[in-house]
């Protein structure tokens, strides 16, 4: 007889870790796809809620737990959620509030992916949708109707930068919940739920990781909402892997030095770069010159995250192209909030599915690039961003 012929050794059961009286210093990862329950009075306590566990990591895990404590404390929620993504996180919470036959009140000016699932509310799920300016409080009001369910709009508009007054729009809506996008934000700061809103939704793929690695969406607010939420996710089939979480309750341990650096960095390059004579236009809320600079002095004194939107004089796509040529160390990537800066092109990434007038009217041009500043030092940022700016502009001195 050989060794594997045994049952002890079988190959599936092994693995198993031994029990041990200390703990891990840092905390474990709970990849597995359900949890052995000892016998079915167990389960049943489980399933109504008198015994603690876990049964199958589609609804609820470990890692899940562990990260939504941290972002329910950060966000000072009563709950919160994790998804796949941060597109799971809005999805999750829009399906939840909303249904056939409600209405919905959108932001004109989001994060371009939510405006299409928006319109698939309307189209597949027979809601209906008003889009509105979220830096225009009296429009939300007046767009109010018996039916409305909730009002989505983000703490500062990809990639303009327009920055909502929260608790303006949250007086606006009454009892209506508020969902409130603060992926560019982050808890670091602001925290929505303290400005009224219902529910804060992030892209935790962003900022909260910090390091261009992970997908991940989190959702945080009232602890019966944040139920709902959970049992939408579950059954849609939204919820995170573990090792996403984990990965993410990383980041979290540097998310406060990391937002302080980044704001530095990117309100002293707004700066410059609105100085910049192969520049034409700046859009940072930190400057005089920016449509919602006044909200921004009230509701961010550090700063409003690490975006930054310029516009070249002129040369459409091609210009911006050879200005991501010539801007080697600053890599093209449609993606925003990682550790490196890095620049991308909202009229072909991000706002690419929308016709060039539905663009234009959000003030999106082809011109127009946004920079996510990372953690380099500014004198680098700034000598890289100039050699590349006045190799694709001509300018005099
Ligand atoms: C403001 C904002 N919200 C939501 C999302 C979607 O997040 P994810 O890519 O994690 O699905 C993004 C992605 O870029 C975003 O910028």
């Amino acid at each position: 007889m050989t060794a594997s012929t045994s049952n002890d050794d079988h190959p599936s059961r092994m693995g198993h870790i031994p029990e041990f009286v200390t703990t891990p210093s840092a905390p474990p990862i709970f990849q597995t796809t359900a949890f052995d329950v000892p016998d079915l009075n167990t389960l049943a306590e489980l399933y109504q809620g008198t015994a603690h566990g876990y049964v199958y990591t589609r609804d609820s895990n470990p890692n899940h737990t562990a990260l939504g404590k941290s972002i329910s404390d950060l966000e000072h929620a009563e709950s919160a959620a994790v998804f796949a993504s941060g597109m799971g996180a809005i999805a999750a919470v829009a399906l939840t509030l909303g249904a056939a036959g409600d209405h919905v009140i959108v932001a004109r000016s989001l994060y371009g992916i939510t405006l299409k699932l928006m319109a698939r509310l309307q189209q597949q799920f027979g809601m209906t949708i008003t889009y509105v300016d979220a830096c225009n409080p009296t429009e939300v009001a007046d767009a109010v109707q018996s039916n409305t369910r909730f009002c989505m709009i983000e703490t500062v508009s990809n990639p303009l930068l327009e920055v909502a007054d929260i608790a303006a729009i949250a007086k606006a809506l009454g009892d209506i919940p508020l969902v409130v996008d603060s992926t560019f934000t982050t808890p670091v700061l602001i925290r929505p739920l303290e400005h009224g809103a219902a529910v804060v939704v992030h892209s935790a793929s962003k900022y909260l990781n910090g390091h261009g690695d992970v997908m991940l969406g989190v959702a945080a607010g009232d602890a019966k909402t944040m139920k709902s939420v959970r049992e939408t996710s579950s059954v849609f089939g939204q919820n995170a892997n573990p090792f996403e979480c984990w990965l993410t309750q990383r980041g979290l341990r540097t998310l406060p030095l990391r937002m302080t650096q980044v704001c530095q960095t990117t309100n002293r390059l707004a700066e410059w770069l609105n100085g910049h004579p192969a520049v034409s236009k700046v859009y940072h809320p930190t400057l005089p010159s920016h449509a919602t600079y006044a909200v921004a002095q009230k509701l961010y004194p550090q700063g409003v995250g690490g975006i930054i939107a310029f516009t070249l004089p002129g040369g459409g796509k091609a210009a911006v192209n050879d200005f991501m040529i010539a801007a080697k160390s600053i890599p093209f990537s449609p993606t925003l909030a990682d550790s490196r800066t890095t620049v991308s092109h909202p009229a072909t990434t991000s706002h690419g599915f929308m016709t060039k007038a539905a663009r234009l009217e959000l003030g999106i041009t082809d011109e127009l690039i946004r920079l996510s500043v990372g953690l380099e030092p500014f004198e680098l940022l700034q000598r890289e961003l100039d050699e590349a700016l006045r190799a694709v502009v001509q300018v005099e001195g």
